[in-house]
């Protein structure tokens, strides 16, 4: 059992917890993820890492409340604990002296960003940050980003806060040269970033969040085709190059479950989060 540490909620429907996990804790790097389940016939909910706490032996992740099981973790209070966790799983994010470096990333994402950028900038890099959001209340962390970054931008879809959308970012590599880019969130949002970077043969590796089930390559429920290969997003990302990947099969796969998902999130809501599983 893996106890919540700390629990707090960053914006409407988005929490930070820190899980007692010494062993997970010990051996982490920003970019890799953990499964958990809730409880023994829970499913299995893939959440990258946020931040580490030696010290302690705790490891942080957010989440955004968005189906059954995130809203159930939502309901849980510190002291409680979650059932199983494992990790760290997949490839760490690729820690060098780049230059001067663009990240994106979207809502929640930016979370696990604060951990990785915190790396990128021991490192002495550069870094450029938009905090991106669909309104402004679902945008985390504004603060700590701005004081990890160089140049800190804010972009909303519906344009309550900052740039409307992410369309300033053509102007914003017209007028500054980088040396590598990032971006995490929504497929939309990475795929609207890999296009505007495409266009300046700047690299950016996409976190993707594919479907997942063991998280170690054994099921293929992740499966993503990358230059034309498929590819293990668990095993061989999560991290990928974006100018690479096909975002419209990973689009179709991520729908598969979607009437499972909206089903079992209504009934959730209808049993008032008192089913177990
Ligand atoms: C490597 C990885 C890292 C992730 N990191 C984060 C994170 O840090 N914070 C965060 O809020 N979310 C993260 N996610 C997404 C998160 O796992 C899903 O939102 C969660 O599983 C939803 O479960 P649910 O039952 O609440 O909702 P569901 O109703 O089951 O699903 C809601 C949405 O989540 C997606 N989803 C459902 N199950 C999975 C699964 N097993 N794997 C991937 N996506 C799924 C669905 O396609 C759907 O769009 C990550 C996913 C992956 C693969
Ligand atoms: S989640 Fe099973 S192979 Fe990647």
């Amino acid at each position: 059992m893996y106890e919540i540490v700390t629990k707090r909620e960053l914006a409407a429907n988005i929490y930070l917890i820190e899980v007692a996990a010494e062993d997970v804790a010990k051996k982490a790097k920003p970019g890799q993820f953990v499964i958990l389940r809730l409880n023994e016939k829970g499913e299995r909910v893939p959440l990258t890492i946020a931040g580490l706490d030696l010290e302690n032996g705790t490891v942080a992740v957010a989440f955004h409340a968005v189906g059954r099981s995130t809203k159930k973790l939502a309901k849980m209070k510190e002291g409680d604990s979650i059932h199983d966790l494992v990790g760290p799983l997949g490839n760490p994010t690729e820690i060098a002296k780049f230059g001067r470096i663009l990240c994106v990333a979207g809502g929640v994402w930016c979370a696990p960003l604060r951990f990785i950028v915190q790396a990128l900038r021991d490192k002495g890099n550069e870094i450029v940050i938009v905090a991106a959001g669909r309104t402004k209340d679902t945008l985390v962390f504004e603060k700590e980003l701005k004081e990890l970054s160089d140049e800190f931008y804010v972009a909303t879809d519906d344009g309550s806060k900052g740039h409307k959308g992410l369309d300033f970012l053509k102007d914003l590599l017209k007028t500054q040269k980088f040396d590598h880019a990032m971006a995490m969130g929504q497929v939309v949002l990475l795929q609207t970033v890999t296009e505007i970077t495409r266009a300046h043969n700047l690299k950016t590796m996409v976190t993707l969040a594919s479907i997942m089930v063991d998280g170690m390559g054994m099921c293929g429920a992740c499966r993503v085709t990358v230059a034309g290969e498929t590819k293990f997003a668990c095993m061989d990302g999560p991290e990928f190059d974006g100018h690479q990947v096909d975002f419209e099969e990973l689009i179709r796969r991520q729908r598969v479950y979607l009437p499972e998902e909206r089903m079992a999130s209504m009934l959730y809501e209808k049993l008032g989060g008192m089913k177990r599983g």
